[in-house]
């Protein structure tokens, strides 16, 4: 199967620290549903875009990735962090 943009963006700049969905530094704050329902802001009203601002911007030990990818990039991993929380990674 062809890996989607999104998946490989993730691969190359996330899964570093988000491997399988986990959070290698602080271990509760996920990219599972339950997690990010209760650690992302706005995400309950707006998950892509709430996505789209942690990485664009970071937060605490979290890299802004604003200066390394394009708004198109980080687009695509947003969706793809999205659609896996909602599968379930
Ligand atoms: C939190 C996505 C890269 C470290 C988060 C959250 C999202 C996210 C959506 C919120 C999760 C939650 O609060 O439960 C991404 C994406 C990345 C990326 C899509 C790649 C473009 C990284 C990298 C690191 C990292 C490379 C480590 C160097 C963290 C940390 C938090 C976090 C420490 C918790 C921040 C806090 O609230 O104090 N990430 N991340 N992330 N991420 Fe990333």
């Amino acid at each position: 199967a062809e890996t989607s943009n999104g998946a490989k963006i993730f691969e190359a700049n996330c899964a570093s620290c988000h491997i399988g969905g986990g959070n290698v530094l602080i271990a509760e704050k996920t990219l599972k549903k339950e997690a990010l329902s209760k650690y992302l802001k706005n995400y309950d009203n707006d998950s892509i875009q709430a996505i789209i601002h942690q990485v664009h911007n970071g937060k605490n030990a979290m890299p802004a990735f604003k200066d390394k990818l394009s708004y198109e990039e980080i687009l695509q991993v947003a969706a793809y962090v999205f659609q896996n929380a909602e599968q379930g990674w």
